[in-house]
C-alpha cells in the first residue's frame, strides 16, 4: 500500500511544502521511498529510496517551485524500494507524471506492448506503464482527461492514480478503482489525497471518489466523472476532524498517543447508542450472524460472536474475509453478515461484502467515515475513535468492541452489559495512567525468543490481540492459544525461556485459567498474568502480575484487559529500538 497526494494551490501559493506535509501525514501507508512532482515550465520530479525526512535532507524536497503538483509515499509491492522504483514516474519524454497506489495485474503485458512500440522504461513497477499510456493517447489526439480515461480501460487491478501533464498545465486528474481516494478543498485551493488526515490541515469539505470516479481539479473547481466519463453532481461533507487530531501532541509515537486515547474513543462511540437502536429496529428478522473481518477487526468479531451467541443466543459465525469465499455458501436473507473494519477500504473485506449485499443484509462497523465499506453496506455504525495513524491498531479495536458490545446489548435487551460500558473509559484511563511503571518493566525484562499469550471465552480473542500486537511491533515470534487448547501440542514448547502472557479475570472461567497458569508455571515459563488487583493467588504463581480493576469482569474484560498487552507490546518495541509506528513489511490500509 502507498499514500498519494496531489494539490492545484492559488497561483501565488508554493505546492511544495504543502505537498510535503500532506505526505508526511500518509507515512503510515508507506515508508520506503518518497517523492513529489511539480510543474513550473517543465515537471521537475524529485524521488528517492528512504523515509521522508532522510530523503528530504537529501534532496530538498520542500524547494521545488510551482502551486500544482502530485506526491507520493511507497510501501514496495511491484518492484524493489529503489531510487528508480520510487514515485512518481514519467513517460519517455518527462511530460507526464503520475503517482499511483494499488496494483495492476497485467502490467507485464502493457510493458511488453509499450517496449515493442519503442517506450524506455526506467523501474521495475508496474505504475511506470500509466504514464506511458497517457502519453501515447494524448500523442494519438485526445486531452488530458480523454487519455486518463482510454488508460484505465487498459489496466487491470486496483488502483488510486493522481497524474499531471506539462500540455495541460493547471490541471490535476485523480481517478479510483478499489484504492481509496478522497477530494478536498479549502482556503488555499484543491487536493486529491489517499486519506483524510493529508489534507486536514488545508481543507476539510471532503468528496469520496466511488469505484471508477474520475476528478478533474482546476483553479476554477472540480468536475466529476462517473465510469462512462458522464459528469455527475457531487457534493462533499465537511469532516470535524481537526488536524491536531492527526498528529502526534507532544507524544513520542502515535501509538502511545493512540494508547491513551482509548477511553475517549470509547467514550465517543456510546454516543452511537441511539444510532444503533434505530438501525436494531430496521433490520428485521435475524437467524444467523457472520462476521467478516481481517487482523485486529477479526479479533474484535471473535468477541461478537461469544458476546451475541450468550446474551442473544442467535448463532454465529466469524470468518477471515480472505476465507469468505470457501465458507459463505449459506448464507441467506435472514444472515445478518457484520463485517467490521477500521479503515473501510480492505480489499478482502470489500470484495466479501460484495458477495454478501447479493444474498444478506449487510451492516459495516467501520471508523472511516465515507469509506468504500461505509457506502456499500445497508446498514453502518461509524466508531468514533478518531483518525489512526499508527500502524498498529489500538484505538480502533476498543472502538469497534464498544460498538459491538452495544449492538449486542441493545439486541438482547440487556441493560446491565450496556451500563457497565459507561464504566469503561474510567476503568482504561487508570491503566494508562501507570503507563510508566509497564515502561520500566519492560526495559528491565529480556524478552526474547518465543511468547504465548493464554486466554478462555471471551478472554481468548484478546490472547489472539494481545500476541498480534507484539509480534507485529517487536517481530518477537508470539502465538494467542485458548487456554484449554494448550495441552494438545504447544505445550510440548514451553520452557523457561519462554514468556506466557495470562488473561485472567475474574468470572465463571477463573479457575480453569488458574489451572491452565499452574500448568505452564509447572514447566518453568515466566507467567505474566492480567487480572483483578489484589488476587494473591496471581501474585503468588507470577513473575509479573499487571492489576487491572477488580470490577472489570470477564464479560467487559475483553475492552479493558488489551491495554495493558498494548502499552507492553509498545514500551518492548522501544526497548528494543524499533519504531512502534513504522513496523516493516506492514501498511495500515491492505487494499490489495
Ligand atoms: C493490526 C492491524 C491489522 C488490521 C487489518 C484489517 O494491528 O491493524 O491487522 O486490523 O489489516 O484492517 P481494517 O480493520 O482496516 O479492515
Amino acid at each position: 500500500m502507498c499514500g498519494i497526494v496531489g494539490c492545484i494551490l492559488k497561483e501565488n501559493e508554493k505546492a511544495a511544502p504543502v505537498l510535503f506535509n500532506c505526505i508526511s501525514m500518509l507515512e503510515y501507508r508507506g515508508y520506503d521511498s518518497i517523492g513529489m512532482a511539480t510543474f513550473n515550465g517543465e515537471i521537475e520530479v524529485k524521488k528517492a529510496r528512504g523515509g521522508i525526512e532522510s530523503v528530504d535532507a537529501k534532496l530538498n524536497l520542500k524547494d521545488m517551485d510551482g502551486s500544482f503538483g502530485i506526491a507520493h509515499t511507497r510501501w514496495a509491492s511491484a518492484g524493489k524500494p529503489t531510487d528508480e522504483n520510487a514515485h512518481p514516474h514519467l513517460d519517455d519524454t518527462g511530460s507526464v507524471a503520475v503517482v499511483h497506489n494499488g496494483t495492476l495485474e497485467n502490467y507485464s503485458e502493457l510493458k511488453a506492448e509499450l517496449i515493442k512500440e519503442g517506450h524506455t522504461f526506467r523501474s521495475s513497477t508496474d505504475t511506470e506503464v500509466i504514464p506511458h499510456l497517457i502519453k501515447k493517447f494524448m500523442d494519438e489526439g485526445l486531452n488530458l482527461e480523454e487519455a486518463l480515461g482510454k488508460c484505465t480501460t487498459r489496466i487491470r487491478g486496483s488502483y488510486a492514480i493522481a497524474a499531471i501533464s506539462k500540455a495541460e498545465p493547471d490541471k490535476l486528474m485523480a481517478v479510483r478503482k478499489y484504492s481509496p481516494l478522497i477530494i478536498a478543498y479549502g482556503e488555499k485551493g484543491y487536493f486529491a489525497a489517499s486519506d483524510t488526515p493529508a489534507v486536514l490541515e488545508y481543507a476539510r469539505n471532503i468528496i469520496r471518489l466511488k469505484d471508477g470516479e474520475t476528478a478533474i481539479l482546476t483553479r476554477k473547481g472540480i468536475r466529476i466523472l462517473d465510469e462512462k466519463g458522464e459528469e455527475i453532481e457531487w457534493k462533499s461533507k465537511y469532516i470535524d476532524w481537526t488536524p491536531e487530531m492527526a498528529k502526534k501532541e507532544g507524544y513520542k509515537h502515535f501509538m502511545i498517543k493512540e494508547i491513551v486515547e482509548q477511553s475517549c474513543a470509547v467514550k465517543n462511540t456510546l454516543i452511537q447508542k441511539a444510532s444503533i437502536e434505530k438501525i436494531i429496529g430496521e433490520i428485521g428478522d435475524v437467524k444467523r450472524i457472520c462476521f467478516v473481518a481481517c487482523g485486529t477487526s477479526y479479533h474484535a468479531s471473535i468477541t461478537g460472536k461469544y458476546l451475541i451467541e450468550s446474551l442473544v443466543g442467535i448463532a454465529c459465525d466469524v470468518v477471515i474475509a480472505s476465507e469468505f469465499r470457501y465458507t459463505a455458501k449459506t448464507w441467506d436473507e435472514n444472515t445478518l453478515v457484520i463485517f467490521i473494519s477500521q479503515s473501510g477500504e480492505t480489499y478482502d473485506s470489500r470484495m466479501a461484502l460484495k458477495e454478501a449485499n447479493k444474498t444478506s443484509k449487510t451492516l459495516a462497523i467501520v471508523n472511516v467515515a465515507g469509506s468504500a465499506m461505509s457506502e456499500e453496506a445497508e446498514y453502518v455504525i461509524q466508531t468514533q475513535a478518531g483518525p489512526e495513524i499508527g500502524v498498529a491498531a489500538t484505538k480502533t479495536y476498543v472502538a469497534q468492541l464498544t460498538a459491538i458490545y452495544l449492538f449486542a446489548g441493545l439486541l438482547a435487551e440487556n441493560d446491565e452489559v450496556i451500563d457497565k460500558l459507561y464504566k469503561v473509559p474510567a476503568y482504561i484511563d487508570e491503566i494508562t495512567k501507570k503507563r510508566e511503571d509497564i515502561r520500566k518493566l519492560c526495559e528491565s525484562y529480556d524478552f526474547k525468543g518465543h511468547a504465548f499469550y493464554l486466554g478462555r471465552g471471551f478472554s481468548y480473542p484478546t490472547a489472539l490481540e494481545g500476541a498480534l500486537k507484539l509480534k507485529e511491533i517487536t517481530y518477537i515470534h508470539a502465538e494467542g492459544y485458548a487456554a484449554g487448547e494448550l495441552k494438545h501440542g504447544p505445550l510440548a514448547l514451553i520452557d523457561e525461556t519462554v514468556p506466557v502472557f495470562v488473561i485472567i479475570p475474574p468470572g465463571e472461567d477463573y479457575t480453569k485459567t488458574m489451572t491452565n497458569l499452574k500448568e505452564v508455571e509447572a514447566r518453568g515459563a515466566v507467567v505474566i498474568s492480567v487480572g483483578a488487583e489484589g488476587d494473591d493467588k496471581i501474585r503468588e504463581n507470577s513473575e509479573i502480575f499487571f492489576e487491572i480493576n477488580p470490577e472489570v469482569d470477564d464479560m467487559i474484560a475483553p475492552l479493558v484487559y488489551i491495554v495493558p498487552l498494548q502499552l507492553i507490546s509498545y514500551y518492548v518495541t522501544l526497548a528494543m529500538g524499533y519504531n512502534p509506528d513504522k513496523p516493516r513489511n506492514l501498511s495500515k490500509v491492505i487494499t490489495v
